[in-house]
Protein backbone atom coordinates (compact mmCIF):
# COMPACT_ATOMS: atom_id res chain seq x y z
CA UNK A 1 0.00 0.00 0.00
CA UNK A 2 2.90 2.76 0.93
CA UNK A 3 5.31 2.78 -1.66
CA UNK A 4 6.80 6.09 -0.02
CA UNK A 5 9.82 4.51 1.58
CA UNK A 6 11.49 2.07 -0.47
CA UNK A 7 13.59 5.14 -2.52
CA UNK A 8 15.51 4.63 0.49
CA UNK A 9 17.04 1.44 -0.51
CA UNK A 10 19.02 1.21 2.45
CA UNK A 11 16.21 1.76 4.73
CA UNK A 12 14.02 -0.65 3.20
CA UNK A 13 16.42 -3.94 3.12
CA UNK A 14 15.68 -6.45 5.80
CA UNK A 15 13.62 -6.52 9.27
CA UNK A 16 16.03 -5.83 11.66
CA UNK A 17 16.89 -2.16 10.87
CA UNK A 18 18.30 -0.78 14.23
CA UNK A 19 17.05 2.75 14.96
CA UNK A 20 18.71 5.17 13.07
CA UNK A 21 20.27 7.54 16.05
CA UNK A 22 17.84 10.85 15.18
CA UNK A 23 21.28 13.02 15.09
CA UNK A 24 19.66 14.71 12.54
CA UNK A 25 17.33 17.89 12.95
CA UNK A 26 14.17 19.38 11.88
CA UNK A 27 14.17 23.63 11.33
CA UNK A 28 11.29 23.47 13.93
CA UNK A 29 11.21 20.15 15.92
CA UNK A 30 14.30 18.42 18.06
CA UNK A 31 13.79 14.94 18.72
CA UNK A 32 16.54 13.72 20.09
CA UNK A 33 15.97 12.47 23.63
CA UNK A 34 13.45 10.43 23.29
CA UNK A 35 14.47 8.49 20.55
CA UNK A 36 17.08 6.25 22.50
CA UNK A 37 13.68 6.05 24.85
CA UNK A 38 11.52 4.66 22.57
CA UNK A 39 13.02 3.08 19.41
CA UNK A 40 10.72 2.81 17.26
CA UNK A 41 10.36 -1.26 17.22
CA UNK A 42 7.78 -3.50 16.10
CA UNK A 43 4.60 -4.21 17.50
CA UNK A 44 6.17 -4.39 21.20
CA UNK A 45 4.85 -0.58 22.54
CA UNK A 46 1.63 -0.91 20.32
CA UNK A 47 -0.27 -3.50 22.65
CA UNK A 48 0.23 -1.56 25.46
CA UNK A 49 -1.05 1.91 23.56
CA UNK A 50 -4.18 2.71 22.11
CA UNK A 51 -6.48 0.03 24.22
CA UNK A 52 -9.48 0.46 23.72
CA UNK A 53 -10.79 1.76 27.17
CA UNK A 54 -14.26 2.79 28.70
CA UNK A 55 -15.90 5.84 28.81
CA UNK A 56 -18.47 7.68 30.68
CA UNK A 57 -21.98 7.09 29.09
CA UNK A 58 -20.00 4.88 26.04
CA UNK A 59 -21.81 2.37 24.72
CA UNK A 60 -21.12 -0.39 22.26
CA UNK A 61 -22.35 -1.02 18.71
CA UNK A 62 -21.41 -3.52 16.41
CA UNK A 63 -22.89 -5.03 12.59
CA UNK A 64 -21.99 -7.96 10.58
CA UNK A 65 -23.03 -7.67 7.26
CA UNK A 66 -21.89 -8.75 3.69
CA UNK A 67 -21.37 -5.78 1.62
CA UNK A 68 -20.28 -6.29 -2.27
CA UNK A 69 -20.51 -9.72 -1.65
CA UNK A 70 -17.61 -9.19 1.11
CA UNK A 71 -18.42 -9.98 4.72
CA UNK A 72 -17.81 -6.94 6.55
CA UNK A 73 -17.16 -6.50 10.39
CA UNK A 74 -17.70 -3.31 12.38
CA UNK A 75 -17.54 -2.67 15.99
CA UNK A 76 -17.83 0.90 17.75
CA UNK A 77 -18.66 2.94 20.56
CA UNK A 78 -21.73 6.16 20.87
CA UNK A 79 -21.07 8.46 23.50
CA UNK A 80 -23.92 10.01 25.01
CA UNK A 81 -24.14 13.86 25.25
CA UNK A 82 -21.35 14.09 21.93
CA UNK A 83 -24.14 14.16 18.68
CA UNK A 84 -20.84 15.58 17.11
CA UNK A 85 -18.97 12.25 18.00
CA UNK A 86 -21.28 9.97 17.21
CA UNK A 87 -22.50 11.65 13.86
CA UNK A 88 -18.55 11.82 12.87
CA UNK A 89 -18.63 7.89 13.39
CA UNK A 90 -21.66 7.22 11.30
CA UNK A 91 -20.27 8.99 8.79
CA UNK A 92 -17.11 7.65 8.83
CA UNK A 93 -18.69 3.91 8.84
CA UNK A 94 -21.46 5.04 6.09
CA UNK A 95 -18.26 6.08 3.86
CA UNK A 96 -16.46 2.90 4.25
CA UNK A 97 -19.71 0.40 3.81
CA UNK A 98 -20.58 2.96 0.93
CA UNK A 99 -17.05 2.20 -0.25
CA UNK A 100 -17.45 -1.43 -0.38
CA UNK A 101 -20.45 -2.09 -2.04
CA UNK A 102 -20.03 0.93 -4.75
CA UNK A 103 -17.88 -1.94 -7.08
CA UNK A 104 -21.72 -3.90 -7.72
CA UNK A 105 -23.08 -0.88 -8.31
CA UNK A 106 -25.12 0.01 -4.84
CA UNK A 107 -24.59 1.65 -1.83
CA UNK A 108 -24.66 0.43 1.53
CA UNK A 109 -28.12 -0.28 2.91
CA UNK A 110 -29.03 -1.58 6.49
CA UNK A 111 -30.49 -4.98 4.84
CA UNK A 112 -26.99 -5.76 4.14
CA UNK A 113 -26.79 -6.75 7.65
CA UNK A 114 -29.54 -9.00 7.97
CA UNK A 115 -28.94 -12.52 8.30
CA UNK A 116 -25.01 -11.91 7.88
CA UNK A 117 -23.93 -14.75 9.77
CA UNK A 118 -20.82 -14.40 11.76
CA UNK A 119 -18.23 -14.58 9.84
CA UNK A 120 -14.41 -15.52 11.42
CA UNK A 121 -12.85 -13.86 8.45
CA UNK A 122 -14.09 -10.58 7.11
CA UNK A 123 -12.62 -9.07 4.30
CA UNK A 124 -12.82 -5.56 5.99
CA UNK A 125 -12.99 -4.91 9.79
CA UNK A 126 -13.79 -1.51 11.20
CA UNK A 127 -13.60 -0.27 14.36
CA UNK A 128 -13.91 2.95 16.24
CA UNK A 129 -13.21 2.73 20.06
CA UNK A 130 -11.98 5.59 22.80
CA UNK A 131 -8.74 5.72 23.64
CA UNK A 132 -8.21 8.49 25.94
CA UNK A 133 -10.42 9.82 27.94
CA UNK A 134 -9.51 12.87 30.24
CA UNK A 135 -10.31 16.24 31.38
CA UNK A 136 -12.85 17.24 28.70
CA UNK A 137 -11.56 15.34 26.13
CA UNK A 138 -12.76 11.79 24.90
CA UNK A 139 -9.72 10.76 22.02
CA UNK A 140 -11.31 7.97 19.76
CA UNK A 141 -9.32 6.00 17.55
CA UNK A 142 -10.73 4.76 13.81
CA UNK A 143 -8.91 1.67 12.27
CA UNK A 144 -9.76 -0.08 9.16
CA UNK A 145 -8.47 -3.16 8.07
CA UNK A 146 -9.16 -4.82 4.80
CA UNK A 147 -7.87 -7.95 3.30
CA UNK A 148 -7.55 -8.28 -0.39
CA UNK A 149 -8.57 -11.06 -2.95
CA UNK A 150 -4.64 -11.78 -3.17
CA UNK A 151 -4.42 -11.86 0.82
CA UNK A 152 -3.01 -8.91 1.41
CA UNK A 153 -3.53 -6.73 4.34
CA UNK A 154 -3.73 -3.51 5.08
CA UNK A 155 -4.59 -1.08 7.95
CA UNK A 156 -4.64 2.17 8.28
CA UNK A 157 -6.27 4.29 12.01
CA UNK A 158 -6.74 7.93 13.02
CA UNK A 159 -7.71 9.97 16.06
CA UNK A 160 -10.21 12.30 16.25
CA UNK A 161 -10.70 14.49 19.56
CA UNK A 162 -14.05 15.40 20.79
CA UNK A 163 -14.85 17.81 23.54
CA UNK A 164 -17.13 17.13 25.75
CA UNK A 165 -18.56 20.68 26.96
CA UNK A 166 -18.06 22.73 23.67
CA UNK A 167 -18.82 19.36 21.92
CA UNK A 168 -16.29 19.81 19.25
CA UNK A 169 -14.57 17.27 17.08
CA UNK A 170 -11.15 17.59 15.51
CA UNK A 171 -8.97 15.18 13.60
CA UNK A 172 -5.21 14.30 14.92
CA UNK A 173 -3.12 16.09 12.44
CA UNK A 174 -4.90 19.44 13.28
CA UNK A 175 -3.31 19.35 16.53
CA UNK A 176 0.38 19.01 15.73
CA UNK A 177 2.06 22.26 13.73
CA UNK A 178 2.13 21.13 9.87
CA UNK A 179 5.96 21.58 9.74
CA UNK A 180 6.45 19.36 12.73
CA UNK A 181 5.08 16.75 10.63
CA UNK A 182 8.03 14.99 9.11
CA UNK A 183 10.40 15.27 12.02
CA UNK A 184 7.25 13.12 14.41
CA UNK A 185 7.09 10.93 11.11
CA UNK A 186 10.72 10.36 10.80
CA UNK A 187 10.68 9.13 14.45
CA UNK A 188 8.09 7.11 13.80
CA UNK A 189 8.78 5.49 11.32
CA UNK A 190 12.81 5.11 12.35
CA UNK A 191 13.43 7.08 8.93
CA UNK A 192 15.46 10.05 8.93
CA UNK A 193 13.45 12.65 7.04
CA UNK A 194 16.59 13.27 5.21
CA UNK A 195 16.29 10.17 3.15
CA UNK A 196 12.58 10.07 2.86
CA UNK A 197 11.98 11.72 -0.71
CA UNK A 198 9.27 14.67 -1.09
CA UNK A 199 6.62 15.10 1.32
CA UNK A 200 3.95 14.35 -0.18
CA UNK A 201 5.04 11.07 0.03
CA UNK A 202 5.09 10.63 3.56
CA UNK A 203 2.32 8.68 5.05
CA UNK A 204 -0.31 10.27 6.90
CA UNK A 205 0.12 11.64 10.74
CA UNK A 206 -3.57 10.37 11.57
CA UNK A 207 -3.52 8.53 14.60
CA UNK A 208 -1.71 10.48 17.23
CA UNK A 209 -2.90 9.89 20.81
CA UNK A 210 -1.89 12.89 23.21
CA UNK A 211 -1.97 12.15 26.53
CA UNK A 212 -2.60 14.39 29.81
CA UNK A 213 1.24 14.25 30.74
CA UNK A 214 1.59 15.29 26.78
CA UNK A 215 3.38 12.61 25.56
CA UNK A 216 2.44 11.83 21.52
CA UNK A 217 1.59 8.03 21.11
CA UNK A 218 2.14 7.66 17.16
CA UNK A 219 0.60 4.84 15.45
CA UNK A 220 2.05 4.40 11.38
CA UNK A 221 1.25 1.30 9.09
CA UNK A 222 4.94 -0.67 8.93
CA UNK A 223 6.20 0.42 6.01
CA UNK A 224 6.94 -1.97 3.00
CA UNK A 225 10.21 -4.01 3.15
CA UNK A 226 10.07 -3.75 6.95
CA UNK A 227 8.62 -7.01 8.15
CA UNK A 228 4.28 -8.22 7.82
CA UNK A 229 2.73 -5.78 6.05
CA UNK A 230 -0.34 -4.47 7.23
CA UNK A 231 0.66 -4.23 10.81
CA UNK A 232 1.32 -1.08 12.90
CA UNK A 233 3.91 0.14 15.18
CA UNK A 234 3.25 3.20 18.05
CA UNK A 235 6.12 4.72 19.26
CA UNK A 236 5.60 7.07 22.19
CA UNK A 237 7.60 10.61 22.17
CA UNK A 238 8.15 11.94 24.90
CA UNK A 239 6.17 15.26 25.83
CA UNK A 240 9.48 17.12 26.57
CA UNK A 241 9.70 16.86 23.16
CA UNK A 242 6.60 17.13 21.78
CA UNK A 243 5.47 20.54 23.00
CA UNK A 244 7.62 22.14 20.30
CA UNK A 245 4.99 19.68 17.83
CA UNK A 246 1.92 21.28 18.99
CA UNK A 247 -0.63 23.70 17.14
CA UNK A 248 -2.55 26.01 18.56
CA UNK A 249 -5.25 23.59 19.20
CA UNK A 250 -2.50 21.23 20.26
CA UNK A 251 -2.14 23.07 23.12
CA UNK A 252 -5.66 24.02 24.20
CA UNK A 253 -6.83 20.24 23.71
CA UNK A 254 -3.48 19.31 26.15
CA UNK A 255 -5.02 22.01 29.03
CA UNK A 256 -8.43 20.02 28.60
CA UNK A 257 -6.98 16.96 29.25
CA UNK A 258 -5.37 18.26 32.64
CA UNK A 259 -8.96 19.75 33.06
CA UNK A 260 -11.30 18.36 35.79
CA UNK A 261 -13.45 15.88 34.20
CA UNK A 262 -16.49 16.92 33.01
CA UNK A 263 -18.62 14.25 31.54
CA UNK A 264 -21.16 15.11 28.83
CA UNK A 265 -25.08 15.11 30.27
CA UNK A 266 -26.63 11.60 30.34
CA UNK A 267 -29.33 10.90 27.58
CA UNK A 268 -32.57 9.00 28.03
CA UNK A 269 -32.49 5.47 27.04
CA UNK A 270 -35.23 5.91 24.63
CA UNK A 271 -33.38 8.86 22.90
CA UNK A 272 -29.89 7.34 22.61
CA UNK A 273 -28.46 7.94 19.06
CA UNK A 274 -28.08 4.73 16.87
CA UNK A 275 -27.87 5.37 13.11
CA UNK A 276 -30.85 3.08 11.60
CA UNK A 277 -28.96 3.54 7.92
CA UNK A 278 -26.51 1.94 9.49
CA UNK A 279 -27.96 -0.69 11.67
CA UNK A 280 -30.95 -2.69 10.71
CA UNK A 281 -33.45 -1.17 13.22
CA UNK A 282 -37.17 -1.76 13.99
CA UNK A 283 -39.33 -0.28 16.71
CA UNK A 284 -41.65 -2.36 18.64
CA UNK A 285 -45.02 -0.42 19.83
CA UNK A 286 -47.54 -1.32 22.29
CA UNK A 287 -50.69 0.34 22.19
CA UNK A 288 -53.62 0.83 24.19
CA UNK A 289 -52.23 0.25 27.78
CA UNK A 290 -50.78 0.48 30.53
CA UNK A 291 -52.13 -2.42 32.29
CA UNK A 292 -51.01 -3.29 35.57
CA UNK A 293 -51.24 -7.07 35.21
CA UNK A 294 -49.78 -7.79 31.73
CA UNK A 295 -47.76 -4.64 31.20
CA UNK A 296 -45.18 -5.07 33.80
CA UNK A 297 -44.18 -9.29 32.01
CA UNK A 298 -43.67 -7.06 29.02
CA UNK A 299 -40.81 -5.07 31.08
CA UNK A 300 -39.33 -7.78 32.17
CA UNK A 301 -39.11 -9.68 28.88
CA UNK A 302 -37.81 -6.11 27.24
CA UNK A 303 -35.31 -5.43 29.71
CA UNK A 304 -34.29 -9.08 29.66
CA UNK A 305 -33.65 -8.92 26.27
CA UNK A 306 -32.07 -5.35 26.38
CA UNK A 307 -35.13 -3.52 24.08
CA UNK A 308 -36.24 -0.05 24.04
CA UNK A 309 -39.90 -0.14 22.75
CA UNK A 310 -42.41 2.55 22.47
CA UNK A 311 -46.05 2.62 24.48
CA UNK A 312 -49.18 4.46 22.87
CA UNK A 313 -51.08 4.25 26.32
CA UNK A 314 -54.20 6.11 26.74
CA UNK A 315 -54.82 8.68 28.94
CA UNK A 316 -57.74 6.57 30.97
CA UNK A 317 -55.08 3.66 31.41
CA UNK A 318 -53.17 6.09 32.65
CA UNK A 319 -55.37 7.41 34.99
CA UNK A 320 -56.48 3.92 36.19
CA UNK A 321 -52.40 2.56 36.42
CA UNK A 322 -50.36 5.76 37.01
CA UNK A 323 -47.92 3.27 38.84
CA UNK A 324 -47.09 0.94 35.28
CA UNK A 325 -47.25 4.07 33.78
CA UNK A 326 -44.47 5.27 35.54
CA UNK A 327 -42.62 1.91 35.51
CA UNK A 328 -42.92 2.40 31.70
CA UNK A 329 -41.67 5.85 31.38
CA UNK A 330 -38.92 4.40 34.30
CA UNK A 331 -37.60 1.71 32.41
CA UNK A 332 -36.17 4.24 29.34
CA UNK A 333 -38.71 3.47 26.80
CA UNK A 334 -41.11 6.20 24.84
CA UNK A 335 -44.26 6.79 25.59
CA UNK A 336 -47.02 8.33 23.33
CA UNK A 337 -50.60 9.71 23.55
CA UNK A 338 -53.19 7.64 22.15
CA UNK A 339 -55.98 9.58 23.51
CA UNK A 340 -57.83 9.34 26.49
CA UNK A 341 -61.17 7.24 25.41
CA UNK A 342 -60.10 5.47 21.96
CA UNK A 343 -62.44 6.71 20.21
CA UNK A 344 -62.34 7.70 16.15
CA UNK A 345 -61.03 10.95 16.21
CA UNK A 346 -62.21 11.15 11.99
CA UNK A 347 -65.95 11.50 13.80
CA UNK A 348 -65.08 14.06 16.12
CA UNK A 349 -64.88 17.51 16.59
CA UNK A 350 -61.19 19.74 16.44
CA UNK A 351 -62.14 20.58 19.84
CA UNK A 352 -63.13 17.19 20.83
CA UNK A 353 -59.91 16.03 19.53
CA UNK A 354 -58.21 18.59 21.47
CA UNK A 355 -59.71 17.13 24.46
CA UNK A 356 -58.96 13.72 23.64
CA UNK A 357 -55.20 14.70 23.30
CA UNK A 358 -54.77 17.19 26.40
CA UNK A 359 -56.32 14.82 28.85
CA UNK A 360 -54.17 12.39 28.21
CA UNK A 361 -51.34 14.31 28.30
CA UNK A 362 -52.14 15.76 31.51
CA UNK A 363 -52.77 12.22 32.86
CA UNK A 364 -49.50 10.45 31.40
CA UNK A 365 -47.54 13.60 33.03
CA UNK A 366 -48.99 13.32 36.44
CA UNK A 367 -48.17 9.25 36.16
CA UNK A 368 -44.81 10.01 34.47
CA UNK A 369 -43.38 13.42 35.00
CA UNK A 370 -43.71 14.42 31.08
CA UNK A 371 -46.10 14.18 28.68
CA UNK A 372 -45.48 12.69 25.04
CA UNK A 373 -44.43 14.29 22.10
CA UNK A 374 -45.59 11.86 19.73
CA UNK A 375 -49.32 10.44 19.18
CA UNK A 376 -50.74 7.83 17.63
CA UNK A 377 -54.44 7.87 16.43
CA UNK A 378 -56.80 4.67 17.72
CA UNK A 379 -57.68 2.57 14.61
CA UNK A 380 -55.14 4.68 12.87
CA UNK A 381 -57.71 6.62 11.51
CA UNK A 382 -56.55 10.21 10.47
CA UNK A 383 -57.58 12.97 7.97
CA UNK A 384 -56.37 16.19 7.73
CA UNK A 385 -58.74 17.86 10.34
CA UNK A 386 -57.34 15.39 12.88
CA UNK A 387 -53.88 16.16 11.44
CA UNK A 388 -54.23 19.60 12.14
CA UNK A 389 -56.00 19.06 15.48
CA UNK A 390 -53.41 16.99 17.44
CA UNK A 391 -50.68 18.88 17.24
CA UNK A 392 -47.89 16.24 17.53
CA UNK A 393 -46.32 13.67 14.95
CA UNK A 394 -48.83 10.90 13.98
CA UNK A 395 -46.80 7.71 14.19
CA UNK A 396 -48.93 4.97 12.13
CA UNK A 397 -47.20 1.75 11.52
CA UNK A 398 -45.79 -0.30 8.71
CA UNK A 399 -46.58 -3.58 10.05
CA UNK A 400 -49.79 -4.56 11.79
CA UNK A 401 -49.25 -7.49 13.70
CA UNK A 402 -52.96 -7.87 14.07
CA UNK A 403 -52.04 -9.80 17.50
CA UNK A 404 -55.70 -8.36 18.91
CA UNK A 405 -57.40 -10.78 16.08
CA UNK A 406 -55.55 -13.49 16.49
CA UNK A 407 -54.45 -13.75 19.64
CA UNK A 408 -52.02 -16.10 18.63
CA UNK A 409 -48.66 -16.12 18.69
CA UNK A 410 -48.37 -19.07 16.57
CA UNK A 411 -49.81 -16.52 14.08
CA UNK A 412 -48.75 -12.88 14.50
CA UNK A 413 -45.06 -13.82 15.23
CA UNK A 414 -44.75 -15.52 12.09
CA UNK A 415 -46.71 -12.61 9.86
CA UNK A 416 -44.01 -9.89 11.96
CA UNK A 417 -41.06 -11.54 11.22
CA UNK A 418 -42.46 -12.50 7.42
CA UNK A 419 -43.05 -9.09 7.08
CA UNK A 420 -40.31 -7.12 9.09
CA UNK A 421 -37.67 -4.76 6.84
CA UNK A 422 -35.47 -2.22 8.56
CA UNK A 423 -36.78 0.62 9.45
CA UNK A 424 -40.59 -0.49 10.18
CA UNK A 425 -42.48 0.47 12.91
CA UNK A 426 -44.41 -2.68 14.66
CA UNK A 427 -48.15 -2.47 15.73
CA UNK A 428 -49.11 -4.56 18.54
CA UNK A 429 -51.21 -4.24 22.11
CA UNK A 430 -49.60 -4.63 25.73
CA UNK A 431 -53.07 -5.35 27.06
CA UNK A 432 -53.41 -8.83 25.49
CA UNK A 433 -52.02 -11.58 27.37
CA UNK A 434 -51.60 -13.46 24.32
CA UNK A 435 -49.26 -10.58 23.06
CA UNK A 436 -47.39 -11.00 25.63
CA UNK A 437 -46.71 -14.82 25.02
CA UNK A 438 -45.11 -13.98 21.60
CA UNK A 439 -42.59 -11.39 22.70
CA UNK A 440 -39.77 -13.93 23.60
CA UNK A 441 -39.52 -15.68 20.52
CA UNK A 442 -40.98 -12.94 18.46
CA UNK A 443 -37.69 -10.78 20.02
CA UNK A 444 -35.49 -13.61 19.80
CA UNK A 445 -35.88 -13.95 16.27
CA UNK A 446 -35.48 -10.42 14.96
CA UNK A 447 -32.52 -10.08 17.01
CA UNK A 448 -31.58 -12.99 15.36
CA UNK A 449 -31.84 -12.01 11.94
CA UNK A 450 -29.92 -8.63 13.21
CA UNK A 451 -32.26 -6.37 14.04
CA UNK A 452 -31.51 -3.75 16.98
CA UNK A 453 -34.60 -3.22 18.54
CA UNK A 454 -34.72 0.53 19.24
CA UNK A 455 -38.09 3.31 19.72
CA UNK A 456 -39.98 5.51 17.96
CA UNK A 457 -37.91 8.66 18.59
CA UNK A 458 -34.82 6.46 17.84
CA UNK A 459 -35.78 5.06 14.61
CA UNK A 460 -36.68 8.69 13.46
CA UNK A 461 -33.36 9.96 14.78
CA UNK A 462 -32.32 12.54 11.82
CA UNK A 463 -35.57 12.93 10.50
CA UNK A 464 -37.47 15.23 12.22
CA UNK A 465 -40.90 14.75 13.40
CA UNK A 466 -43.36 17.32 12.51
CA UNK A 467 -46.76 17.87 14.29
CA UNK A 468 -49.40 17.13 12.26
CA UNK A 469 -47.14 14.69 9.51
CA UNK A 470 -47.93 10.88 9.73
CA UNK A 471 -45.26 8.46 9.87
CA UNK A 472 -44.89 4.70 9.19
CA UNK A 473 -41.36 3.94 8.77
CA UNK A 474 -37.91 5.29 8.57
CA UNK A 475 -37.51 7.09 4.95
CA UNK A 476 -34.62 5.35 3.01
CA UNK A 477 -31.19 7.80 3.63
CA UNK A 478 -31.05 10.53 0.74
NI1 LIG B 1 -55.51 1.32 20.11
Amino acid sequence: MLGWLCAAALVCAGDGIVSPALSWQRPQVTLTASATQTPPLPGILSAAMSRAITVPGGYPMSLTAVVGGRPVKASWTYVDGLPGLNSQLDSWLLGILDAAAAPSGARYRPAMALNAGNSQNAALSVSAEPVQASGTVVAVRQKVSETGSDGTRTVSSATIYADTVSGEVHRAAELLRPEAREGILAQATGVPASISGPLAQWPTLDDVVLTSSGDLQVTTERPAGRGQPGTEDTTTIASADTLATLSELGHKILHQLQAPAAPPPATAPALRHINCDLVPCAALSYDDGPDPKTTPRLLAILKEKNVQATFFMTGSNATAAPATARQVAEAGHAVGNHTFSHPYLTKLTPAAIRSEIDRTDAAIRTATGSAPSIMRPPYGAADAAVQSAVGKPLIIWAIDSLDWQSKNPAVFVPKVLKEITPGAVVLMHDIDATTIAGQQELITNLQAQGYRLVTVPQIFDGTPLLSGHVYRSRPERK
